[in-house]
Formats: C-alpha cells, sequence, structure tokens
C-alpha cells in the first residue's frame, strides 16, 4: 500500500464530433474530466486547431487525438511527436501503414516524458468484403482485423481500436496489457443511431475493452453530465471483475 493520491483514469472516452471550438466548448463545460477523456478527430482538430487540443488538456482532460496517421515512417513518427509535445493521453496510426511505419511511430515516442499512448485503427468498420477485395485483399474483415492487431502488437504498440465484438477474440489472443479501445457503445437507455453493431457498456467491458469511445449518447442528451455519470454508473463495479 502507498499514500500516493490515486490517479483517476476514466474508461469512458466522448467523442467530440462538432465542427467548431465554440460547439465542443459548450459541451466540454458541461463534463468532469474526473469523469471522462475526450476525443479529438479530424473534423474538430481541422477547425479547432493545436491550441484548442492544449487547452483540453490544460482543464485537466485526458485527450485521444484521434488522426490516424497513415504516411511513410518518417512523417508519420514526426506527426506523432507533434502530437505528444500537445501533451495529449492518445494517439493513433493505420495499422495498413505496415510494420516499419508503426515501428517507427513508436520509437519516436520512446522515452518521451509524456509519452502518450498509441494505437492501431486495424480495418475501418465501413469496409465490408467487397471493398476489401476492390483494393486486393481476399480476407474477410474479421481475420484482417486479427492479422493487423496482431501486427500492431509484434510492433509494440500500446493497443489497438476495435469493436466491442472483436474485443474477446482479441484480448484472448493478445493478452490483457494490450489496450482496446471500443466505439458502437450504446447504454440501455439510448438508441442505436447509425451504429450497426452495438454494445452495452458493461458488456463492453466484460468483453475485455479498456476504454470505451461514446458519443450521441452523450453529446446530444439534454444534460450530458448526467448521462455520463449515469454511464459512469452501470460501469462501476466491472472494474473489480478484470
Ligand atoms: O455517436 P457515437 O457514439 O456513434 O460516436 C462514436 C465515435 O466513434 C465517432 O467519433 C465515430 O467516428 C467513432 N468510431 C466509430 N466506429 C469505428 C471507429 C470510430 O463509431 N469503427
Amino acid at each position: 500500500m502507498t499514500n500516493e493520491p490515486q490517479i483517476p483514469d476514466p474508461k469512458i472516452i466522448v467523442a467530440l464530433d462538432y465542427s467548431s471550438a465554440a460547439a465542443a466548448s459548450q459541451l466540454v463545460e458541461r463534463l468532469d474530466p474526473r469523469l471522462c477523456k475526450l476525443k479529438v478527430g479530424k473534423e474538430l482538430f481541422t477547425a479547432a486547431g493545436p491550441a484548442w487540443v492544449e487547452h483540453l488538456v490544460s482543464l485537466g482532460y485526458g485527450v485521444f487525438l484521434d488522426l490516424k496517421f497513415h504516411d511513410i515512417p518518417h512523417t508519420v513518427a514526426q506527426a506523432c511527436k507533434a502530437a505528444a509535445s500537445l501533451g495529449v493521453w492518445m494517439v493513433n496510426v493505420h495499422a495498413l501503414g505496415g510494420r516499419a511505419m508503426m515501428s517507427a511511430a513508436r520509437e519516436a515516442l520512446e522515452g518521451l516524458p509524456r509519452r502518450p499512448k498509441l494505437i492501431a485503427v486495424t480495418v475501418l468498420t465501413s469496409m465490408g468484403p467487397d471493398d476489401l477485395a476492390d483494393l486486393g485483399i481476399d480476407e474477410e474483415p474479421q481475420q484482417l482485423v486479427r492479422r493487423l492487431a496482431r501486427l500492431a502488437h509484434e510492433c509494440r504498440l500500446d493497443g489497438v481500436v476495435c469493436s466491442a465484438q472483436e474485443a474477446a477474440m482479441l484480448r484472448q489472443e493478445l493478452g490483457a496489457g494490450f489496450c482496446l479501445v471500443t466505439p458502437g457503445i450504446r447504454p440501455a437507455s439510448a438508441g442505436k443511431d447509425d451504429q450497426k453493431r452495438i454494445m452495452a457498456p458493461a458488456d463492453a467491458l466484460r468483453a475485455g475493452a479498456h476504454y470505451l469511445v461514446i458519443g450521441r449518447p452523450i453529446t446530444q442528451a439534454a444534460d450530458p453530465l448526467q448521462a455520463l455519470q449515469s454511464v459512469g454508473q452501470e460501469i462501476a463495479n466491472i472494474g473489480e471483475l478484470k
């Protein structure tokens, strides 16, 4: 036992799918960094810029900078370093960028004082077997997810983004230390929106997810903080099961 203060590590990552800092700020002001992290994607980052990301960090939020880098190894490595300099908690790359690219990204972050977690996107969920065939890939999406997750693991990345349906398989294959970040999460009380394969927050954690990306069930709620707290209650005791 130590007397170190417990640093909270919220499992919920709220997806800030907004077109401007002003719109996102209205939500952020109503949330609480002790209860959630925030995901900033390409739309908001392009509109609001790095200074605004630093602002979120200064408010105490863990920020997942979801820019899915995919380029030659040197370029991606430098982009990851630039992301790390903003103080973000997590960055990601496309596993389809390959072994050299993922390894370069990991090496670029090694030894940094505030090293963000580095995870990979395997197969975009918008891609079906026909889309893969167009690219000359004859594998089923699920098989490709597995192959790319293994590759990310071999490159010593911290984890992958995956659907909650894939979490149990990946956890069994790659171990409990490999971080699984799962979107497509819907609390019992929320609608599906355009997500096809959804899972409840507690079920996703039981399946092996470490962090849950949740957008509209919180961002579109009449009371976002209350919606966040209610998901927090749904998952409150799951951590003890792991
Ligand atoms: O509003 P909702 O909870 O559906 O938002 C989910 C977030 O996770 C969005 O930012 C979406 O782009 C992202 N995402 C996803 N499915 C993936 C990868 C990312 O829904 N496979």
